[in-house]
């Protein structure tokens, strides 16, 4: 028979759904995969029933029910400061995941170079290479994750075409602080680039620090695709709905390549979701407090069973360092810790080694989530306690 596709050689699954089905397969408690099991709140899931009810079951407009569009704007404008002029920069996405892949595609051809920071999330850079986009990455090192512009000014090239930024980060939780994005902000200017930002974990940043917009900066909005989700927000990653903003030409662009791929999401569960923005300051106040305690208590546990712990500035991962147990047997790199740890205790992480481009880099590291039920967390911090 004829070979298949080009496109997929090379690709292969996330190692978060390798380590889910390990510990699944051991009946143990999973601080791999980013999935919050909390429930997603009441208004939201009372608001999807009632529009299932309603036969709201035909497609949607491709870029979003307007009631949930206005919801958004309003949203983007007060929490986010984006100055979008008005619907035409807010599209509706299947997840964020379906907003950078329509962002990828709108923006980006193959030979075209991005410039990402190191640790990155897993799935920006297998999209990349499957887009045929170089990648090229500035490492950054714990505990505090800084940036050092000199050299990321020398990563750009004239064919370097956008930055891909998230903050809060996934893995390490770096928040970007203004005084940074200031920066990269003049790098884009001076080098015309673009910026797509993967924002969503925005809600959760703590010790008093605050999210920031790299679009919210003058001169910002104009250079870049902001992408956010409800997955994280609302306990909800299996509703698959997301955001996009940026400047209408983009948007109207993603947009083209969104209905061909999707034609829309989901449209009961879009309608569900603009209830959800009636809960008010006080749920995403609750959220905080909630994932504070969280944090401290998995930071706590892990320091406590030898781990070196940069306590994360945002988003709901613990990026611990395994160094000082590597003398013990079981410990020799990344992998094969993440399965000691599924073996003997039944905790599921996953190897550093899947958030850089050279997995020696992520050698003596694991990231632990902590979005998970009170009780789960208690039972798995106990048995790191006692590793
Ligand atoms: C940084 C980051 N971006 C995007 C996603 C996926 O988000 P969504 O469910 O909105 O597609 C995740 C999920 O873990 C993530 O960590």
């Amino acid at each position: 028979m004829k070979p298949l596709s080009s496109l997929t050689d090379g690709l292969v699954q996330s190692e978060i759904r390798a380590v889910t089905a390990r510990v699944n397969a051991v009946n143990g408690i999973n601080l791999g995969q980013g999935i919050c099991d909390m429930p997603t709140p009441d208004t939201i899931k009372e608001g999807a029933k009632a529009a299932i009810d309603q036969d709201k079951s035909i497609y949607t407009p491709y870029d979003g029910v307007p009631v949930l569009k206005e919801r958004i704007m309003e949203k983007v404008r007060g929490f986010n400061h984006i100055p979008i002029q008005g619907p035409g920069n807010i599209m509706v996405t299947a997840g964020s995941t379906g907003g950078f892949v329509t962002a990828v595609f709108a923006l980006l051809d193959p030979g075209d170079e991005v410039i990402q920071f190191e640790p990155f999330y897993g799935y920006h850079s297998r999209l990349l290479n499957l887009r045929g986009v170089k990648q090229k990455a500035l490492p950054l090192h714990p505990p505090a994750w800084e940036v050092n512009f000199d050299r990321l000014e020398t990563l750009i090239t004239p064919k370097t075409k956008a930055f891909i930024l998230t903050t809060p980060n996934n893995p390490c939780g770096k928040v970007w602080s203004r005084r940074e994005l200031e920066q990269l902000l003049e790098l884009m200017k001076k080098h015309d680039l673009y910026a797509i930002t993967d924002e969503v974990y925005e809600y959760m940043t703590y010790d008093g620090r605050r999210h920031i917009s790299l679009a919210s900066l003058d001169g910002g909005f104009e250079r870049t695709i902001t992408l956010s989700s409800f997955s994280k927000t609302f306990n909800m990653t299996g509703w698959r709905l997301g955001y996009a903003t940026g400047p209408e030409e983009i948007i109207a662009n993603m947009g083209l390549l969104s209905d061909l791929f999707y034609i829309c999401a989901p449209s009961p569960l879009q309608y569900g979701l603009a209830e959800g923005f009636a809960d008010g300051p006080g749920y995403y106040e609750d959220l905080l407090r909630d994932y504070d305690t969280k944090r401290t208590r998995m930071c706590l546990a892990l320091e406590k069973a030898g781990f070196e712990v940069p306590w994360p500035e945002g988003a709901y991962y613990v990026f611990a360092g395994f160094r000082p147990l590597s003398g013990r047997p079981g410990f020799d790199d990344a992998r094969q810790a993440c399965y000691t740890l599924i073996d003997r205790i039944g905790v599921g992480s996953i190897p550093g080694s899947s958030f850089y481009s050279d997995p020696a880099d992520g050698r003596y590291l694991l990231r632990f989530c902590f979005a998970k039920k009170e009780d789960e967390l208690d039972e798995a911090c106990r048995r790191l306690e006692g590793l």
